[in-house]
Formats: C-alpha cells, sequence, structure tokens
C-alpha cells in the first residue's frame, strides 16, 4: 500500500479493488498528471467524466465548489449517511481547474463522488490522502474487472498502471449507481428530484425506501432515466417514475459500446416450458459452433440443451429471485466463457426489480 500511494504522488496509475468493480486510479485534482494516462490506458472516449473516490466526508471540501457549501440538496446528507460507504455515487458541483483537474469532469461544472468501502480501497485513500478519479479498470467497451486477474489480461504491456493492488473478488460485482438531485434553480417549489442516471448497486427501490424512512417522501421524488423498461411499468408502490426520454443519454458514457465480451452475447427470455419452435429458432443457428450458457439455477434452456446433446459450456448467475448473487456473478461469467473461447453466449433474462434491473441494464448492452 505504501508503494502504492507512492506510485500516486508520482502521477502514475494503480489498480485497486473497490467492492463493485476494480478501478483504474490516479489523483483527481487539480495539477494531476495522471488523468490522461487514464484515458489513454483505457483506450476511454475523451468526453467521459471520471468518478472521484475519497476516504472520508471531510474531503469533500477539496472538491466541491464553496459556494454550494450550504445549499445542496437536502436529501444528499440522508444518502450520504446511508449508503457511504458503499456503491452510489453523488454528482456535486465543482469548479474544474480549480478543484479537481478540468480532465476528470470532462469540462463539466459537476463532479461524481464516492466513498467505497472495500477495505483495500480505503486504505489507499487514506495513506495516499488523495481523491482518486477511477474509472472502471477494463479496456472501454469490455465487461468490467471484478478480480485483478481481469485488470492483468485487459491491460498486460500497457505502460500503466504502475501496480494492480489484489483484493480477491468483488463482493458487489456492477458499478456504483449514479444520482443526482442537481438542479438550475429554476424549480422554487422546494421539491427535489433524485435522478438515477445509472443503475447499480444501490436499487431504486433502495433509494426509495431511504427517502421514505427519512420522512422525506413528500419532498422528494426519485426518477429513473437513461433506462429502457421492456415489460416494466412504473411501480407505483414504489413511488418511482420512469422519465419518458429514456433514449436521452443523461450521463455521457451511457450512449458508448459496453460490457461486451469477444463471443456474441445473445439474452434470452425465460420460459419455463420452452416450446419446440421458440426452442429450435435460439439453438438452430447455433450448429457448429462453441456455445455457453449463463443460466439461473434449475434453467429450462439448459436442460434442453443437454438433451439436445448441444454440448455446451454451463455457467451459472445464481438462483432466480437472488439479484445481488446473480450481479457479483455476472461480469466474471462473461469473461469466463471469453477465456474458454466460446463463440456465442446465451445468458438468461432476470426479473426487473431489485438489483435485477443493473443486471438486465448491463446484459441488454453486452448483447447490443
Ligand atoms: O463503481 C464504480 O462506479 C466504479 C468503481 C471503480 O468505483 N467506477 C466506474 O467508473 O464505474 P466508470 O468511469 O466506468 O463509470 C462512470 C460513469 C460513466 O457513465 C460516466 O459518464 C458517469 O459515471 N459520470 C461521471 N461523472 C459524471 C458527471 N459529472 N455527470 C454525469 N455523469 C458522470
Ligand atoms: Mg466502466
Amino acid at each position: 500500500l505504501k508503494k502504492a500511494a507512492e506510485y500516486l504522488k508520482q502521477g502514475r496509475l494503480v489498480a485497486f479493488p473497490t467492492e463493485t468493480v476494480y478501478g483504474l486510479g490516479g489523483s483527481a485534482m487539480a495539477n494531476s498528471d495522471a488523468i490522461p494516462k487514464i484515458f489513454a490506458t483505457k483506450g476511454r472516449p475523451s468526453d467521459n467524466p471520471l468518478i472521484v473516490h475519497i476516504a472520508s466526508r471531510s474531503q469533500l471540501d477539496s472538491l466541491v465548489d464553496p459556494s454550494y457549501k450550504n445549499r445542496l440538496p437536502r436529501c444528499y446528507t440522508t444518502l450520504m449517511d446511508k449508503f457511504w460507504p458503499g456503491p452510489l455515487t453523488l454528482l456535486f458541483p465543482t469548479i474544474p481547474g480549480q478543484q479537481v483537474s478540468e480532465k476528470v469532469t470532462c469540462g463539466l461544472r459537476t463532479v461524481g463522488i464516492r466513498m467505497p468501502a472495500h477495505p483495500v480501497a480505503r486504505a489507499l485513500l487514506a495513506i495516499s490522502n488523495i481523491p482518486l478519479a477511477a474509472p472502471s479498470a477494463n479496456t472501454s467497451g469490455r465487461p468490467s474487472t471484478t478480480k485483478a486477474s481481469h485488470v492483468a489480461f485487459d491491460l498486460e504491456g500497457k505502460d500503466e498502471p504502475a501496480c494492480i493492488l489484489d483484493g480477491g473478488e468483488c463482493s458487489v460485482g456492477v458499478e456504483s449507481t449514479v444520482v443526482t438531485a442537481l438542479s438550475d434553480g429554476t424549480d422554487t417549489s422546494g421539491k427535489e428530484t433524485l435522478r438515477v442516471l445509472r443503475l447499480g448497486g444501490v436499487s431504486p427501490e433502495n433509494l426509495q425506501c431511504c427517502i421514505d424512512e427519512a420522512g422525506l417522501s413528500e419532498q422528494v421524488s426519485v426518477q429513473m432515466e437513461a433506462y429502457t423498461p421492456s415489460t416494466l411499468l412504473p411501480d407505483k408502490a414504489m413511488n418511482v417514475h420512469i422519465a419518458k426520454d429514456t433514449f436521452i443519454p443523461s450521463t455521457p458514457g451511457m450512449k458508448y459500446k459496453h460490457y461486451s465480451p469477444d463471443a456474441k452475447v445473445i439474452l434470452v427470455q425465460r420460459s419455463e416450458n420452452p416450446s419446440a419452435v421458440s426452442l429450435s429458432k435460439v439453438l438452430s443457428p447455433l450448429k457448429g459452433k462453441k456455445v455457453g450458457i449463463l443460466h439461473l439455477e434449475n434453467s429450462p434452456l439448459l436442460s434442453a440443451l443437454k438433451a439436445q446433446d448441444l454440448g455446451c459450456l454451463s455457467i451459472s448467475m445464481g438462483t432466480e429471485g437472488q439479484y445481488e448473487e446473480q450481479a457479483a456473478r455476472l461480469f466474471s461469467g462473461l469473461r469466463s466463457m471469453d477465456e474458454q473461447h466460446v463463440d456465442v453466449i446465451l445468458v438468461e433474462a432476470v426479473k426487473e426489480e431489485g438489483l435485477g434491473r443493473t443486471v438486465m441494464e448491463r446484459l441488454r448492452k453486452s448483447a447490443g
């Protein structure tokens, strides 16, 4: 850790574990030389801003525009109390170039900040005493990295990072949820809208629950954006609204190709009694191909594949309804399929509730 902190002080990059995914970190501060190295190492599009990781709330002061100190949305304190340290990123106003490097925010006036929970991330942040900009440590477009070996595979032969800290497998397995309740000041009703810009390790249901428990239901409404529900209707009981303009990317990263393994990914809807017609529709184009199936326990599709003698590699995402388990296995499942050189990955769709929403959002993207 001391050596890693030393690298960070020299403007170099360190890959480190967080509870969500491994990050590729470098100093986020205005005088930092590290940020261009992050973009170059990942092959990241230059208009996609980075999340800044902090060790303690006192570090917020060096990152957030001081003129907003007493004007932050009320729900922020509630959310930070509940979910930090943990997989929630909040957008804050900042003065790029004076506080964080303008290359972190890509010129935006907001910066995404989170306090990770993983002990190795916390130790690195505390020992270096530097807020770290860190995207997921994968090559852009590939599935995110949930093990140190994933990082080594993607970034092998590159000049950076100076080192990879191996902290085992990430427990959450999907990235943080990105939210904002900042407004342009035109709404004088005093109500706040908490917009979910990227689904992640905290579900919209959990956000709503936190708002309700704090007695803020009347003042704060939770809204999901950048999310295209297929079968899902707004959930009245949960009070969660789904924005109509779901196709407009509201966080720059949402428009890019994402989470794609080398194999072609086909997302299939689960059915208890798949008909012969629907099965042959899925299976006949796969003749002669090496097929993998990322399935749930007791999968009718896996049984059908076995019955047809279609040798396939099977990896379980866990039990139906156990969304934490599915999220934790998702990226490493996709990557294992590539390691075994499969041509096509069939993935069983999961239910869209709780973290199941995040799993499906990632799967839709990886299937293109
Ligand atoms: O869990 C995570 O969030 C991981 C770990 C390493 O902390 N990091 C991560 O970073 O997923 P990255 O760069 O892969 O994704 C960051 C997302 C992108 O979609 C980006 O567009 C969005 O957050 N984002 C960052 N700053 C933003 C800002 N100021 N405004 C809007 N969106 C922002
Ligand atoms: Mg990423």
